[in-house]
């Protein structure tokens, strides 16, 4: 007998996306049981489909607690908060929300790289501060276009950042496990090389156990006194305790983040250090692009639901 669909979601959901599950099938919120325990030992056998997003995840212990758990839809292209190992044990399918993000974590990662090299939310806030009468205005600050651009990961973001980076007059090299000869820039088999040659850094690989803390204290020396780190993939990317010492020992120029290893939490010293820029992990957060993200969780979910195959699978 087939076993009717049901699904979980991990934690409150947007509203277009939310909105239209029940179509589909049942639907019940883990964020919402008082004690999320006892809702899954009675509920857990019920469910054939969790949706998570890129930041909840799903760790083993949940996934244990879905003995009918068949397939997993993540709202977000990044899929590294889910125990892939588990997955995989189960054989469970799993969906992520690639492409309709390209575009917009692209486009913030530029803002993010001139913002942070230009000074610009470090002059706001000299303005609004009411120091420019008293004091002029802020420091000359760097130049950006015509630098060379350093990108550690080249995959669909990752490109389209680089073209974005042509329309700056940057010279740009990347660095991969292997080199994209389809592709017309320059491939650094070593990062530590790409570091020592570039101005700016971009980290747009994805998070994983290979990727964590490539940025290393020595890669981040390497980038040196008058370099520039830029992140809008995953906080574990960067050693980020050696990203704080190089910031405050001179090191490096300047950061941005949109990342953290932490998140929420932003060290202090990053807070307060006026050459840094945090942002609250809102690379893919505008309202057409996490529309489409929606839309594309919704279109894998159907297609499960309904023909129990996925729109978007990630290859496990
Ligand atoms: C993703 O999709 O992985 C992004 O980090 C979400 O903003």
């Amino acid at each position: 007998m087939t076993m009717s669909q049901k699904i979980l979601q991990a934690c409150p959901l947007p509203p277009p996306l939310a909105g239209k599950l029940p179509a589909l099938c049942p639907v019940e919120t883990l964020s919402d049981a008082p004690d999320q325990a006892a809702f899954l030992r009675e509920h857990g056998a019920e469910f054939t489909v969790l949706i998570t997003t890129g930041t909840q995840g799903a760790d083993k212990a949940l996934i244990d607690a879905l003995p009918n758990l068949k397939a997993i839809c993540s709202l977000g292209v990044g899929y590294d908060a889910i125990d892939l190992d588990a997955v995989r044990a189960r054989g469970v399918m799993l969906s992520n929300t690639p492409d309709v993000l390209n575009d917009c974590v692209a486009d913030l990662a530029m803002g993010l790289l001139i913002d942070t090299v230009r000074g610009i939310s470090a002059s706001d806030r000299h303005v609004r501060r009411g120091d420019w009468p008293r004091v002029g205005p802020t420091m000359p600050s760097t130049r950006v276009s015509g630098k060379r651009l350093g990108m550690l990961g080249m995959g669909r973001v990752g490109q389209v950042i680089a073209r974005r980076a042509i329309g700056f007059d940057m010279e740009i090299r990347y660095h991969t496990r292997s080199a994209k000869p389809e592709l017309p820039w320059q491939h650094e088999p070593s990062l530590l090389a790409l570091a020592q040659w570039c101005d700016f850094l971009i980290v747009a690989c994805p998070g994983s156990p290979e990727t964590y803390h490539l940025v290393s204290a020595e890669v981040l020396n390497a980038l040196g006194p008058h370099s520039y780190l830029i992140n809008v993939a995953r906080g574990s990317v960067v050693d980020e305790k050696a990203l704080v010492a190089a910031l405050e020992n001179g090191q490096l120029a300047g950061a941005g983040l949109d990342v953290f290893e932490n998140e929420p939490e932003v060290p202090t010293e990053l807070l307060s250090n006026d050459r840094v820029v945090v942002l609250p992990h809102v690379g893919s957060a505008t309202r057409e692009t996490r529309a489409a993200m929606c839309e594309l969780v919704l279109k894998n979910v159907e297609r499960f639901v309904k023909e129990g195959g996925l729109v978007t699978p990630v290859r496990l």
